[in-house]
Formats: C-alpha cells, structure tokens, sequence
C-alpha cells in the first residue's frame, strides 16, 4: 500500500533521520503487527499516528530549558514514542519501559535492527521507576491526572503524556502544566500535556 511520508513544518530537522524512521515504520507494519504491538492499521495511520505523534515528543523536549539525569519512555508498547524520539535524538539517552516481556524482546531485536545505542530497554512496572531529576514521555499509557499524581513528590521532574485535550485540574503551587496541540496531517488535532513539578 502506498502511502505519503510527510513530515510537518515543525519536524524539518528530522528529515536526515528518515531513512531509520521508515526502517521503523516497516518495522512496525510487518513484525509489530504481527507480534500484537501495535493492532493492525494501514501504513498512512502508522506514520501519522505513531511516528509523527512521536516526533512532537521530541520537538518538545528540546525546547525544555531543564537537564535531566534520564529519559523514560513508560509503558513503551511498540516503542512509542521512544523509538522515533530516539532515532532524532542521538546525543540523548532514553530508558524504555515496558511490563511485557514480550515486547521488550521484541524491542531489543529491534534496538539492534536500528543500531540505537542510546537506547536502553527495561522490562519494569513503571512505577517503579519514578524519582526525582528524570524525564519521563508516555503516550496511551497514563491519563495526565494519573502523572500528576505518580509525579507529585518528585523535584525537578517532568511528565509529557498524551491526551484527549480536556482541561486538567492541579495544584498551581505543586505544578506547572501547559498544554500543547498540533496537527498530525492537515486536520487531525492531538494533544500533549507537559507536566513540571515546581
Ligand atoms: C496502550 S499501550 C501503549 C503503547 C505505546 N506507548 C503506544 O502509544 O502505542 C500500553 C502499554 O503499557 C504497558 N503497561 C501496562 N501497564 C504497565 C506498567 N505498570 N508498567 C509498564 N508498562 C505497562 C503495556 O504492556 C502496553 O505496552
């Protein structure tokens, strides 16, 4: 099937990584569908959904004015957003985390297939993972009103998670919270919710 590989205006920088963004983007057609990480969809709504969806993690964590200790990806899936994020981010390292063995095995072949050596990957409860100084992306893994709860005790943390755009009530002493939205093509809005404890 074919289908049209666009990256968005914001994404210009990451068209010198888009030969191991479409190596990805197979990948997850051909052993990420038939190994359940991702249900089975057409090769346009996995680059939209997942890749460019991913990549606007990225844009947003390098614009953050803050270093971290490390960068999670909880509850990783297929990868997502880690994977793209990491292929656009060399210089970074990033924790993917999954409870699935499973997908972690599937996550490793991969990791070699691509040749990421800034990735790592963690079969872990994500939970376990939460402490202070690190950065943690998630998307369809934990609502924002779960982070902002996981993260509460947590000094200089920040929690990017996906979301439907509904309004998030917190605690402005406790938290800053600013929401972002973009479009993945020319129409479909999505949004993220970028998460500071004060
Ligand atoms: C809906 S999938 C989302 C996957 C991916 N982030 C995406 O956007 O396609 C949720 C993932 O969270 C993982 N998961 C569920 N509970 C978890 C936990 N307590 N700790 C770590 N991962 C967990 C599942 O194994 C699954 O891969």
């Amino acid at each position: 099937m074919t289908f049209s590989p666009q990256i968005p205006h914001w994404g210009d920088a990451n068209n010198k990584f888009s030969e191991k963004l479409y190596k990805y983007h197979s990948w997850l057609l051909e052993t990420g569908i038939k190994n359940g990480l991702i249900s089975n969809k057409d090769s346009q709504f996995v680059w939209d959904e997942f890749i460019i969806h991913s990549l606007y993690f990225g844009k947003i964590i390098n614009e953050l004015d803050q270093t971290f200790d490390s960068v999670y990806d909880l509850g990783t899936g297929g990868g997502i957003p880690g994977i793209p994020v990491a292929i656009t981010n060399p210089k970074n390292q990033f924790i993917l985390v999954d409870i699935s063995e499973s997908r972690v095995f599937e996550l490793q072949r991969l990791k070699n297939i691509l040749n990421l050596n800034n990735v790592e990957i963690m079969q872990k409860d994500a939970r376990s993972v939460i402490s202070n100084n690190n950065l943690y992306i998630s998307r369809c893994y934990i609502s924002s009103k779960d982070a902002l709860e996981s993260i509460k005790k947590n000094k200089n943390t920040v929690y990017i998670v996906s979301s439907s755009g509904e309004k998030i009530e917190h605690n402005k002493n406790m938290f800053h919270v600013k929401q972002e939205n973009f479009t993945i093509n020319s129409t479909d809005i999505r949004h993220i919710d970028v998460i500071t404890v004060r």
